[in-house]
């Protein structure tokens, strides 16, 4: 037996341990770590224990598959498929040729409900009329039932057209807001499984409780005033609690229109606008048994198609940490501004006291102008929250439920002599994601951006990848997660999240016929669907692509491969002029670049037909590699050939003179070094060229959404590191460096959201908080912290950190599916000292300064040498 093997528990396709109850998948993958292994250890075989219980069918089996391989990651499904709420717990052992470890502790599950036919109720929504055009109401809905007999579990399944939150018997039945989560409502739509045993009482009434708001469903959303009914003019719930009582019988009670409604004290509530509580209108005791409900009104039914439910695919939205004022600022008696010294997503819990009627007032913004909250960047959405105290004398904590605003600053009036704010706290909300990948370095500056690049991520990861928390927007832009994915998964796990998103996005773009700007699709784009371009569309190539890569998974591209065909099919038919160059489409291309300076944000000084049909190459090379893993050996040719004529094509438009383009930006050199358009005898004087653009702009940065990812791997690819650096270290506008000196605690939508003079740029689109051109984070942890892939899921890495800029030290550490990547330099006099640490299952490839070449297996390795 070979002890000194410790394997972690393995893991349930996306799903942290936490999150097991209700998952989707009949046939889940299992993957698992080595955390610990002798020296000589490889994995030659692995063993499988699966223990199942169907609770309904009450059957029990204990089997054990074992499969002679080196494979740990998402290895399939060995048995037969599992059924709606079957529970099942894995283990594995592993095998090195002679002797089997011990047996990992096991990881137990439950699926969710995954055919129609399991659903029994109906969906139900008021049946108070409103006026469609009224939004953001909130109502409470109540069943009262009896319990006959001793409880031995009992789960709840719920989604809504529209958020919910439920209480049972007054208490929440969970932490997470913002549920179902928004998807593609029409075609896809979450519910969410809830064991729910230690709040029921046995033999004895019982209370359903739940608060129902318009959310993404109804609520106003989307540009220049948004429109609201979206999905559907009215909010509807859909529940259903199951219980298995301790003798074996088991009871549904689900939505009927038994079911009661009325209003309640949120008296409005909307994600972009805030939420307005009146406590007078507080209903004592109405989520409890014995509640007078004579008053409320019976649920109406609603149109709703079971068929479309399915369950998360990771984890949701919840409150992951707790902010504390670190300024206050008294304006006037009753208004005060408060600084939490950090942008991010989220809304402020307050404690109060005052006499009835009085009202306290949160109004959030993300920057100060002149001293005062600025609220004009989030153009129409209010983002101010109202309390109205009922209840003279007492203290009262309150946090809306259902909106939630990106800001940093709250300024909070009280309105009543008597009115008063006791406490507040920022409450930051965003999709629970197993935090991955760190990295710190000598340079306090650079340790700062990284550290606003993850804060920006955090503001914008709620339940989708999205442009920004705070103005009327944010929208699941294509563009932006296509330039940040990469970096979003070094820095949390996204599967979960990303593969929610891009189901939704093959299905909207299969509606459309086009990959929409955004996904979810909201009317009120500025431009025409169909025309939707590259850089953005990209999306359904290239991030399945680096997903697969990042985390060895193929379901990535089985899922994605047919949108990702669709979207070059599009590109080719469309998009391609006859010089077999990409001048259609609405091309947003290097979207933001500093220059020409202009308010219209798609003026650029490189051609967007030069940045699409770069563009065009990449997805080409993607969809062909995708199609040779896929066996589509015709589709490869098919592809491959597109690839040489559009190549050819480009290279006779934009660099018919070597290593010299035509139209002579960082970002037109970038792309053509970094995605290899340019011949390889030509590369060093693109690079050479390059490098002279980035000396003569003294290193201020040129690229908007499209270059500033590539930017710095150009110039480190062909051996221009100081320019690398000089890009990177600039303090001057427009630079990296410039937002943290201007006091940037998040990544900014353009280079000068803020102007030199601390105002706030006069355009239109001043986010503080997106992350897209964040995706230089990218260069430090692969670069400077030297740790990049080589073949997917981190089976093989490179640590080959780059030494310049001034840096005396840096650590990357990365969460990979197989364990624990670690490198930690630091240069003391002209000795280089290096850890690494390699999991197990893994090599690790290594280029020291001083050129040696080593390769490492797992373990700890201290390395040197002389620089
Ligand atoms: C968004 C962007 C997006 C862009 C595209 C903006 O309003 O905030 O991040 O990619 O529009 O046009």
């Amino acid at each position: 037996m070979l002890t000194e093997i410790i394997i972690q528990k393995p893991t349930i396709e996306y799903h942290a341990e936490e999150n097991t109850i209700g998952i989707g998948e009949t046939t889940p993958r299992l993957s698992w770590k080595i955390l610990a292994a002798p020296a000589d250890f490889s994995q030659h075989a692995y063993e499988i224990q699966i223990d199942r219980e169907n609770g309904f069918a009450r059957t029990k089996s204990t089997r054990r598959f074992s499969t002679f391989t080196d494979q740990q990651i998402l290895v399939s499904w060995p048995d037969e498929d599992l059924c709606s709420r079957e529970r099942f717990s894995v283990s594995v052992r592993v095998f090195n040729g002679s002797d089997w470890s011990n047996w990992s502790e096991p990881t137990f599950a439950e699926v969710g409900l995954v055919a129609k036919e399991e659903w029994q109720g109906i969906m139900i929504c008021s049946p108070i009329p409103v006026d469609r055009f009224i939004h953001g109401e909130v109502s409470l809905i109540r069943k009262e039932f009896m319990l006959s007999g001793e409880v031995l579990s009992a789960r709840l399944y719920t989604t809504a057209h529209g958020l919910f939150d439920a209480e049972i018997n007054g208490v929440p039945v969970s932490t997470d807001i913002l549920k179902p989560g928004w998807t593609s409502y029409n075609l896809r739509l979450r519910y969410l499984t809830n064991d729910v045993t230690s709040l029921l009482k046995g033999s004895s009434a019982n209370v359903l409780g739940f608060w129902l708001s318009d959310g993404w469903y109804k609520g106003r959303f989307g540009f220049l005033g948004g429109r609201t009914n979206i999905f559907g003019d009215k909010a509807g719930l859909f529940a259903q609690l199951e219980v298995t009582y301790t003798d074996g019988r088991q009871e549904v009670i689900s939505t009927d229109l038994s079911w009661k409604f009325s209003n309640g004290p949120i008296t409005f509530s909307g994600l972009y606008d805030g939420e307005h509580y009146d406590q007078s209108l507080e209903k004592f005791n109405w989520s409890a048994p014995y509640y007078d409900d004579t008053a409320w009104v019976n649920a109406k039914s609603k149109e709703f198609d079971a068929g479309l439910l399915v369950a998360p695919d990771g984890p949701l939205v919840q409150c992951t940490d707790v902010l504390r004022p670190v300024s206050m600022t008294k304006h006037s008696p009753n208004r005060t501004l408060y600084d939490f010294g950090q942008n991010f997503s989220g809304r402020v819990q307050i404690l109060v006291r005052g006499a009835a009627g009085d009202e306290v007032v949160l109004r959030h913004a993300e920057v100060l102008q002149n001293g005062e909250i600025y609220m004009r960047p989030l153009r129409e959405a209010d983002a101010t929250d109202k309390y109205k105290i009922a209840f003279q004398g007492s203290e009262h904590s309150w946090e809306p439920k259902f909106t939630i605003h990106g800001f940093r600053y709250v300024e909070v009036e009280t309105i009543g002599e008597n009115c008063e704010l006791l406490d507040l706290i920022g409450k930051v909300y965003h999709t629970d994601m197993q935090r991955t990948g760190y990295f710190s370095c000598s340079d306090p500056m650079l340790n700062k951006l990284f550290e606003n690049v993850v804060w920006s991520m955090r503001s914008n990861f709620v339940d989708l990848p999205t442009d920004c928390p705070q103005r009327d927007e944010r929208l699941g832009w294509t563009g932006d997660i296509q330039v940040f994915g990469s970096s979003a998964a070094f820095l949390y796990d996204v599967r979960g999240i990303l593969s929610s998103w891009l189901k939704d996005l093959a299905l909207e773009q299969k509606e459309y016929g086009n990959v929409p700007w955004y996904v979810p699709y909201v009317p009120g784009a500025p431009w025409p669907l169909a025309e939707a371009g590259n850089v953005w569309g990209d999306v359904a190539t290239i991030t399945p692509w680096e997903l697969y890569q990042l985390y060895d998974d193929i379901g990535f591209i089985e899922r994605q491969y047919l949108s990702a065909k669709a979207w070059i099919e599009k590109v080719l038919a469309d998009f391609l002029d006859e010089e077999l160059i990409v001048s259609k489409g609405v091309q947003l291309a290097d979207w933001l670049e500093p220059e020409p300076i202009s308010s219209a944000p798609e003026a650029q000084l490189t051609d967007p037909s030069l940045v699409a049909t770069a563009y065009t190459l990449k997805s080409l090379k993607i969809i062909s590699q995708m199609s040779t893993l896929l066996g589509l050996a015709e589709e490869h040719a098919r592809y491959s050939t597109q690839y040489d004529a559009v190549l050819s094509s480009f290279r006779r438009k934009y660099f018919h003179a070597g290593g010299v383009c035509s139209n002579p930006t960082q970002t037109a050199y970038s792309l053509a070094i970094v995605f290899e358009l340019v011949e390889e005898i030509h590369i060093l004087t693109a690079g050479d060229e390059l490098a002279s653009l980035v000396r003569r702009n003294a290193g201020k940065i040129g690229t908007g959404f499209a270059g500033t990812l590539v930017v710095l791997d150009a110039l480190t690819l062909t051996e221009h590191e100081a320019e690398a650096f000089m890009l990177i270290q600039c303090r001057e506008c427009p630079s990296w460096l410039y937002q943290i000196d201007m006091g940037g605690t998040t990544v900014w939508e353009r280079w000068d959201s803020m102007l030199p003079d601390g105002t706030v740029n006069p355009n239109m689109m001043t986010s503080f908080n997106h992350y897209a051109l964040g995706a230089v984070i990218k260069w430090l942890y692969q670069s400077v912290g030297g740790v990049k892939i080589i073949k997917p899921g981190y089976k093989e890495f490179l640590i080959s950190p780059l030494i310049g800029g001034g840096l005396t030290n840096a650590s990357t550490q990365l969460d990979t599916p197989y364990g624990k990547v670690e490198c930690k330099w630091d240069i003391k006099n002209d000795s280089f000292d290096m850890d690494v640490h390699v999991p197990v299952g893994t090599t690790a490839k290594v280029e020291l300064p001083d050129n040696t070449i080593l390769t490492l297996s797992h373990g700890h390795h201290s390395l040197s040498c002389r620089v």
